[in-house]
């Protein structure tokens, strides 16, 4: 949670920082602020609510300063209110922090601090941060650096910092430990990130700073890399692969769009290179270091939150269906505390779009103390995931910017289907032509996604002006249907604020059938899979409660036709690839109802794009 930014070099930093934070802003919107250093005074402007609000409130105020920070927050010590928004102060003024993360002693350093005549004017653990340099710098008459790093030793829990000092008007200090940071270094000139994107059109040279590591930048273009122990560390200077275009609207209304309508590219980027058709393989460069242990192991966890979850629970069905593999799925803020029997003969599987959800992450640290081989599923290049994992396969999905996730969800499902085969192939389970029978129909998605964009896109809308007001909705599926149920439902409860359940189509009648009246829509999910007559009774026992029956089905099927109120077609595919398409009109359908009800899509409420507190 929280996006931060920092800059120091000879160009203005303010429109630097809100540049910056409105790209992060997917990070969390409860409040915003900036602090800018110049000639020798602090200029603090910061404010409850969105970017534009704070820069509403910064317009008359002077706002010079060629070393600053902001800070987009979403809040957990305390209400998000402008007292709460970083940056926070120390007590003279004379220190201003950010921070993303959570200062999990913060109340035993805060009693001593208050014992010593400290004054916190907030509620938040990042105050007690920021006085807690100041008392050290005071004792130890040291350097803002060694305060810092000092202070980093006291603290427990996850941080990514900036900091300055009005009395070193030259440095900027930031660092890390669980929450990403990245550095950029230009010409005599850095910025300081949650990810890469306040950067990129500046420089594309970064590092990415590690667990424990604080970086010491000078404004003359000097920097140093350490840990908060005090050991050098040489910087591993990365060049970005990041292009502009990626992060911005590209003339959609809402990245949530732009995102939906970019699924046939980001499928094919996922699945590109990774595929050959002729000799029925499946090209897995990240994991064939480890396929002996992969293709020996007892038992695959996955391990993931969310949207993720979803894509691991269709990843659970793909693997046990097509390599026979025995695969448990597992929310990864449950197995981490429920003391799970795990040991070095299961794999672990981490799914997750930012590589950075705190639950997954600990629940790979807790799973790899017990020996097991982690893989990570990850999108964001160089992330805290797929750092902490052995081996894995990024879903080169590009980046997502809308809080709900669905060109992310996409990628994972394709990559997960080519890991399925991949293993399937390895292990026989499939012969060589049923593999590139699959590997025909992975290829053609994209064009059926296409297909799905062009042809009901507007069908949708109709149906989501008919909808908008309902006060709750179901969804149902069976087999690979289920888990697209599911993700259908998060899809909007998210961005529209309305109640929404996916269940298995079969159980509806062992409980949700009491709550089908009239007014109740049902998105059923019916492709012609073996499933399809009994999904078609589940339909029927709907449409005779008066349900309104919204489906989703394949071109042509007649039977469905008789009984929906609406059918949105898609084409035919594979069953297990038949969630990637039907979860196109699920997005479709929740992002035209949330517009519908006027709700700001790509920023839900309470919602962080990536969830890096427990
Ligand atoms: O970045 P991750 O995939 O690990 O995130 C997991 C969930 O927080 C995420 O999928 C969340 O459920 C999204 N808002 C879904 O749209």
């Amino acid at each position: 949670m929280c996006g931060i930014v920092g800059y120091i070099g000879s160009r203005e930093a303010y429109p630097i920082l809100i540049k910056g934070l409105k790209r992060l802003e997917y990070r969390g919107y409860d409040s915003a602020g900036v602090a800018m250093l110049q000639d020798g005074n602090i200029t603090l402007i910061k404010e409850k609510g969105k970017v534009s609000d704070l820069e509403g409130l910064a317009s008359s105020s002077n706002k010079s300063g060629s070393l600053g920070i902001g800070h987009t927050r979403w809040a957990t010590h305390g209400p998000p209110n402008q007292v709460n928004a970083h940056p926070h102060a120390s007590q003279s003024g004379d220190i201003v922090l950010i921070h993303n993360g959570i200062i999990e002693n913060y109340a035993t350093i805060k009693s001593v601090l208050t014992s010593k005549g400290y004054i916190f004017r907030s509620d938040t653990d990042t105050e007690v941060l920021v006085m807690l340099i100041e008392e050290i710098q005071k004792n130890e008459k040291c350097d803002i650096a060694k305060a810092v790093r000092l202070a980093l030793n006291e603290v427990t829990g996850a941080y990514a910092i900036a900091v300055f000092s009005k009395k070193e008007p030259d440095v900027l200090i930031g660092a890390r430990k669980g929450s990403p940071l990245i550095l950029g270094i230009g010409e005599k000139e850095f910025f300081l990130a949650s990810d890469a994107s306040p950067v990129i059109e500046y420089t594309k040279k970064v590092v990415y700073i590690n667990d424990e590591e604080m970086v010491v930048l000078q404004r003359n273009g000097e920097f140093e890399l350490k840990t908060i122990q005090n050991e050098r560390k040489t910087p591993y200077i990365q060049e970005l692969e990041l292009k502009l275009e990626a992060i911005e609207k590209g003339g959609y209304e809402h990245f949530m769009l732009k995102e939906i309508h970019e699924q046939p590219k980001s499928i094919y980027d996922s699945v590109r290179g990774r595929v050959d058709i002729e000799n029925g393989k499946i090209k897995l460069g990240g994991l064939e270091e480890y396929e002996n242990r992969i293709m020996n192991s007892r038992r695959i966890i996955i391990v993931a939150c969310g949207t993720s979850w979803h894509a691991g629970l269709l990843a659970e069905y793909m693997i046990e269906d097509l390599a026979r593999a025995n695969v448990e799925v597992e929310y990864a803020s449950e197995f981490r505390y429920r003391n799970p029997v795990i040991d070095k003969e299961d794999i672990i599987i981490a799914i997750s779009q930012s590589g950075e959800t705190a639950d997954t992450l600990a629940a790979i640290e807790m799973a790899k103390k017990q020996g097991c081989l982690i893989l990570g599923i990850c999108n964001v290049v160089g992330s805290s995931i797929p750092r902490a994992s052995d081996a894995g396969c990024y879903t080169h999905a590009g980046p997502e910017i809308g809080v709900a996730s669905t060109k992310a969800f996409t990628s994972q499902v394709s990559v997960l289907f080519l890991v399925a085969l991949w293993i399937a192939e390895n292990k026989g389970t499939l012969s060589k032509s049923r593999i590139q029978e699959y590997l025909t129909e992975l290829e053609l998605i994209p064009s059926k996604i296409e297909t799905i964009l062009s042809e009901t896109e507007s069908q949708i809308k109709a149906i989501a002006k008919e909808y908008k007001d309902a006060s709750n909705f179901l969804y149902l599926g069976r087999g690979y249907n289920f888990p697209a149920a599911l993700e259908g439902a998060l899809k909007l409860k998210e961005i529209s604020y309305i109640h929404a359940e996916g269940y298995p189509a079969a159980e509806m009648k062992h409980g949700p059938i009491a709550l089908i009246d009239d007014e109740m829509p049902v998105v059923f999910l019916v492709n012609n899979s073996s499933a399809h007559e009994k999904t078609i009774s589940n339909v029927q026992e709907v449409a005779a409660r008066k349900g309104q029956v919204i489906a989703i089905a394949n071109k042509g099927d007649k039977v469905i036709a008789g009984m929906a109120k609406h059918v949105i077609e898609i084409p035919e595919t594979e069953d297990a690839l038949s969630p990637i398409l039907a979860s196109i009109p699920l997005q479709l359908l929740s992002y035209y109802i949330a517009i519908e009800r006027g709700c700001n899509v790509d920023q839900p409420r309470n919602l962080a794009k990536s969830v890096t507190v427990e």
